[in-house]
């Protein structure tokens, strides 16, 4: 399995807090049978965001593991009119292997009016956008249809494995099986933090999967599509989502400036 969204890098963040912890980590990662991992330490108002940096800790993990999985560099984008500037004049500083997929974390009390226009200033600089975790997001459990929008423009959709499970409340756990019922999720990831309560473990998510959505949703989610992301190739063929359609929808819409502007650039 791949993992995109994990906080592996030591004292960084509120993930790993020391290089011990992260080869842990990492080992119980290998252990659930994650192969490859994105690290992606924050980059918000919180923390400081250095890649240069990453880059050398990465390098340090890298050499302390062994090889017992492949890590890639990423962050936890978060959406503020600060990180969109930057990332405009910085095209790969935020992105997953410097490539062309990028985590959006959006804040749990406000989504701007401006974050469609967000979405898409991203994508004039080739960023495809992954939208971390909506299920545990209370704007977007309430506002469905604003991630409607945004997945039928293009945007990708990232849940955490453990919502799954409930680790992150019963809305969650019903946000995430509505998506996943209508094949809005693109990927599993864990978005570790610990190697306790926010563990790296993939397998019970995986397995979830298998069993009520069949094998190849499983291995789309967990392997096939976080593989693409992690070598940053073209984005590989999906079914169809479902209840995208505004006029089918209920409530309000979010209405767009540009419409389907991901797909046009993307395909
Ligand atoms: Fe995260």
């Amino acid at each position: 399995m791949i993992d995109i969204h994990h906080h592996l890098l030591p004292g960084l963040d509120d993930g790993s807090p020391n290089m011990e912890t992260s080869v842990k980590m990492a080992e119980m990662a290998a252990s659930d049978g994650i192969t490859h991992i994105v690290c992606t330490p924050h980059a918000n108002d919180r923390f400081t965001y250095s890649r240069e940096r990453n880059e050398a800790l990465l390098n340090e993990l890298r050499a302390r593991i062994n090889g017992k999985v492949t890590l890639g560099l990423g962050c936890d984008f978060h959406m503020s009119y600060d990180n969109i500037q930057d990332a405009l004049d910085n095209v790969g500083r935020y992105s997953i292997n410097g490539g062309k997929y990028v985590l959006v974390e959006f804040a749990d009390s406000h989504i701007s009016e401006t974050a469609t226009d967000s979405l898409y200033e991203l994508t004039m600089v080739k960023q495809r956008p992954i939208i971390t975790h909506p299920e545990r997001n209370p704007v977007l459990q309430r506002h469905p249809e604003k991630l409607a929008a945004w997945i039928r423009d293009g945007a990708l959709v990232q849940v955490t494995a453990s919502s799954l499970s409930g680790r992150f409340g019963r809305t969650a756990q019903a946000t995430a099986e509505k998506m996943l019922k209508r094949n809005w999720v693109h990927f599993l990831a864990t978005d570790a933090h610990n190697v306790e309560s926010r563990a790296p473990i993939m397998s019970q998510g995986f397995e979830f999967l298998r069993k009520h959505y069949g094998q190849s949703t499983a291995e789309r989610l967990c392997i096939h599509n976080p593989m693409a992301v992690f070598r940053s190739e073209d984005w590989p063929e999906q079914p169809e989502a479902l209840d995208l359609d505004p006029d089918a929808s209920q409530g309000q819409l979010v209405t767009f400036r540009k419409n389907s502007f991901l797909k046009r650039l993307f395909g």
